[in-house]
């Protein structure tokens, strides 16, 4: 369960976001289900010494990053900068970055070999728009940005790939499980088909788009779900809780 804190929460604010969360989990979760914070970058210093000091089996995410190991790149975060703060995971690709910031599948595809050539999990985000959805394209779209971002970088390390509907994000209006499930599935298809069984098998499909602690099991329910790219659900301690232990 990834909780992507987009652009929320101080460093101040984090740290106490952070606290909570853990002071709500027990071990039996954690067994179940790895967690994982994805601050905004002023953050993930704070967060991560929190995290160490406290011992908390929680990961810390990030929500981008730059192609480039170093350079000339004004206001970018390289790789290898996060990999030393002790992220473990990076958001590729979110569509509110496609959609305002320029995000192309190619730079998704070269974004996603920087992470995992220092180390690190990319998750990969996908998800076709409300017009693609109602022309009946969603399934060409997502499988058109699986393949690009995933090209030349499935068997390298793990990924991730969270299917996050455009239409159902900060808007309150999931997806139907049983579509999500049908993505899900569509998914590992294409990865099937773009590498080996073990791979595809292997790669963890996130569902993301308006999840909460009351629709959080229908979506687990799905045999190719993994779990959930959580957004506003995420900012709050007890709800993310509540959807990190969704099993009980
Ligand atoms: P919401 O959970 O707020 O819909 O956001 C989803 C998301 O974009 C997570 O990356």
């Amino acid at each position: 369960m990834v909780g992507n804190w987009k652009m929320n929460a101080n460093h101040l604010e984090a740290i106490q976001m952070v606290q909570k969360l853990s002071y709500r989990l027990d071990p039996g979760d954690y067994d179940r289900v790895d967690v994982v914070v994805a601050p905004a970058f002023t953050a993930l210093r704070s967060v991560q010494i929190v995290i160490e000091q406290d011992h908390m089996p929680i990961g810390l995410g990030a929500q981008d990053v730059h192609w480039e190991p170093e350079g000339a790149y004004t206001g970018e975060v390289s790789a290898p900068m996060l990999a030393k703060l002790g992220v473990g995971h990076v958001i590729v690709g979110h569509s509110e970055r496609r959609q305002m910031f320029g995000e192309t599948d190619e730079t998704v595809n070269r974004k996603t070999r920087a992470v995992l050539d220092t180390g690190m999990v990319p998750v990969v985000c996908v998800g076709e728009n409300l017009g693609e959805r109602e022309e009946g394209r969603a399934e060409e779209v997502v499988i058109g940005q699986v393949r690009a971002g995933l090209n030349r970088n499935l068997g390298i390390g793990s990924v991730v790939v969270a299917y996050e509907p455009v239409w159902a994000i900060g808007t309150g209006r999931n997806a139907l499980p049983d579509d999500a499930g049908v993505m899900a599935e569509m998914i590992r298809e294409t990865m099937r088909d773009m590498a080996d069984t073990d791979v595809a098998e292997g790669t963890r499909l996130l569902y993301g788009g308006s999840v909460n602690a009351g629709n959080i099991k229908d979506f687990m329910a799905k045999r190719h779900v993994d779990g959930a790219l959580v957004g506003g659900a995420s900012l709050d301690p007890d709800s993310f809780a509540a959807i990190v232990r969704y099993f009980r």
